[in-house]
């Protein structure tokens, strides 16, 4: 009878073996800490406390000391073994600094108002390269022709439809905005078609947009600072995306346009090749994620690396594969400390950029 009294009044061994596991020496020494608001509201402490707060929001923190990682070797003088690139004659791809920073997007970050903050960096020289797709390229030109509208996602396709209205997530961009960018573009396709006949000149899309940048002639547009500051853009899929379209009707009118994507590949590998050190930020999946880093494969590997993407890795997906697979292919360093942030780009991009190139740029910049 008394060892079932102590049966009831004392809990099993076992169980009590299983739940008390001594806690040994460990090497964790942040503290999960969150924004103190008897501050007050200060947007830079707010974004400051991320990094210890857990989650995304800490990813995001380590996000912010990647880029910043970037911008300080950037500031770095180009070891002197290196040279000056002096005998490089093409100035969009010539080593401009101490870390060459390559920026991907999906064409509807361009869609978006992150395209104001693509802007931003590309006119004040803050990246060296970018790639898109089709889509991130035509929708920056088509926003000088004619404005996209908030609309939301709940929007019926059918009665849009009949409106010529068309739909990118929440944004809606009336078909009249095709008709106003097709009036501008094809007599620029026409251009292309005489120069190449006349002075063999060999169309790349990147050759391409840098026409189209210069001849938009709007400081509103991300390629027209791209063509001004000599930052090449590359978009190997030019022709999927409504530029396309364009291209396929003009090929009856007025054909013979040759487009080489193999001329850009070379363009954009020999920058990755010549980097003295190399970032890569890459805002969504697919064409663009594994377009930068397969370029800077040829270095073995990216110095810095910064991934915003929504994608998951458990299909097998390029978009979703998380850093440590790139390393697995050498295209990010074995010793890099790169960040995947889970998340929609257009959330974290502005807070991020605020944070590092902004910051940066605003602090070097007399006033
Ligand atoms: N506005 C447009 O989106 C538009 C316009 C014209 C043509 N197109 C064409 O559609 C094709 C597919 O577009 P794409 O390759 O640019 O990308 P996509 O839209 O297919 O996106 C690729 C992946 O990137 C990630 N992603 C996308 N948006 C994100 C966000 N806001 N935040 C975080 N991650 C995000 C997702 O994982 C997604 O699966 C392209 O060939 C493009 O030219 C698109």
């Amino acid at each position: 009878m008394a060892s079932n009294v102590n049966e009831r009044d004392t809990a099993p061994q076992k169980a009590a073996d299983a739940v008390f596991v001594p806690t040994q020496e460990h090497g964790f020494k942040n503290k999960v800490q969150g924004y103190d608001w008897s501050q007050g509201l200060d947007y830079g402490k707010l974004i400051g406390s991320y990094i210890t707060t857990g989650f995304q929001a800490t990813t995001f923190g380590l996000a912010v000391n990647e880029v910043n990682k970037m911008l300080a070797k950037r500031i770095e003088p180009i070891p002197e073994s290196l040279g000056l690139d002096e005998f490089e004659e093409d100035l969009f791809i010539k080593r401009k600094s101490n870390c060459t920073i390559f920026l991907g997007y999906t064409s509807n970050m361009c869609s978006s108002g992150i395209r104001d903050t693509i802007k931003f960096l590309v006119q004040n020289k803050l990246v060296d390269c970018i790639v898109t797709t089709a889509g991130g390229v035509e929708e920056d030109f088509i926003k000088c022709l004619a404005p996209t509208f908030v609309g939301n996602f709940e929007l019926k396709g059918s009665t849009l439809r009949e409106s010529g209205i068309n739909r990118i997530g929440n944004l809606v961009i009336p078909n009249d905005n095709y008709c106003k960018f097709e009036d501008w573009a094809m007599p620029l396709l026409d251009e292309m078609v005489a120069e190449q006949k006349e002075k063999g000149t060999k169309w790349t899309p990147s050759k391409i947009i840098e026409k189209l940048g210069r001849a938009i002639n709007n400081p509103e547009s991300v390629y027209y600072w791209a063509a001004m500051n000599n930052i090449p853009v590359f978009s190997p899929a030019l022709t999927d995306g409504s530029l396309g379209d364009m291209m396929y009707f003009h090929s009856y009118k007025n054909p013979g346009l040759v487009v080489d994507i193999l001329e850009d590949l070379k363009r954009l590998n020999t920058m990755a090749v010549k980097a003295s050190n190399s970032g890569m930020v890459i805002l969504g999946g697919g064409l663009i994620k594994h377009h930068i880093c397969n370029a800077n494969l040829m270095r073995n590997g990216a110095d810095f690396a910064v991934f915003i993407n929504t994608a998951c890795d458990f299909d097998g997906s390029d978009s979703g594969a998380k850093p440590d697979e790139a390393v697995s292919w050498g295209k990010i360093k074995k010793d890099a400390t790169p960040v995947k942030v889970c998340a929609d780009a257009s959330l974290v991009f502005p807070i991020l950029v605020a944070e590092t190139f902004a910051k940066h740029h605003f602090s070097s910049t007399p006033k």
